[in-house]
């Protein structure tokens, strides 16, 4: 399927710290299915990221740059009034293990609640990206092993040159 089927719009948000290819074939699949996709990077966290919103923007926009109905953006607050605000009918989220399964459940759910014209959609990400995190990216990343596979090109030098490992 490489046409949209609908003119839906569909926000896919994240921490994206940074945006992996685990996170790329989501986006990827999600722009096949909706006509519009805001990839939004969210602004506030309970973690401390390491790369700022305007790093993880530019870099999701750099590794989009191919997608022509993506549209990368940064929000803090709410995601649902983000979504509400954008249009869109869905919110679109990768399901990778079971782990992944209580925390995303509770927003869902929490979401639904908020939101109940929204819809939560899960995309199941390749098997090549089924235990993939932006975490474990940046844990080997920095202890110096090889990450070129894990992420988008626009991420790999960015993120060698945080760890101090940039030529
Ligand atoms: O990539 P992450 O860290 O799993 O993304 C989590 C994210 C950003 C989707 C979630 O924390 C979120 O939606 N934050 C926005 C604030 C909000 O709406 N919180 C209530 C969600 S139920």
């Amino acid at each position: 399927m490489s046409t949209p089927r609908t003119e839906h719009i569909a926000v896919c948000p994240g921490s994206f710290d940074p945006i992996t290819e685990g996170h790329m074939d989501v986006i990827r699949r999600a722009s096949q299915m909706f006509g519009k996709v805001f990839v939004a990077v969210t602004a506030d966290s309970d973690k401390t990221p390491m790369f700022s919103v305007a790093e993880r923007v530019a870099m999701a926009q750099e590794a989009c740059q191919d997608l022509p109905n993506v549209v990368v953006d940064s929000f803090d607050g709410l995601v649902v009034e983000y979504a509400q605000r954008r249009g869109a009918v869905a919110l679109v989220k990768g399901l990778r293990a079971v782990s992944d399964f209580d925390r995303e459940m509770q927003m869902a759910w929490m979401n639904r609640q908020l939101a109940p014209e929204l819809y939560t959609v899960f995309l199941v990400p390749h098997p090549d990206y089924a235990f993939l995190s932006s975490s474990l990216v940046k844990e080997v990343a920095s202890l110096g092993g090889e990450v070129s596979q894990f992420v988008p090109d626009a991420v790999y030098k960015r993120l060698l040159d945080k760890v101090g490992r940039g030529q």
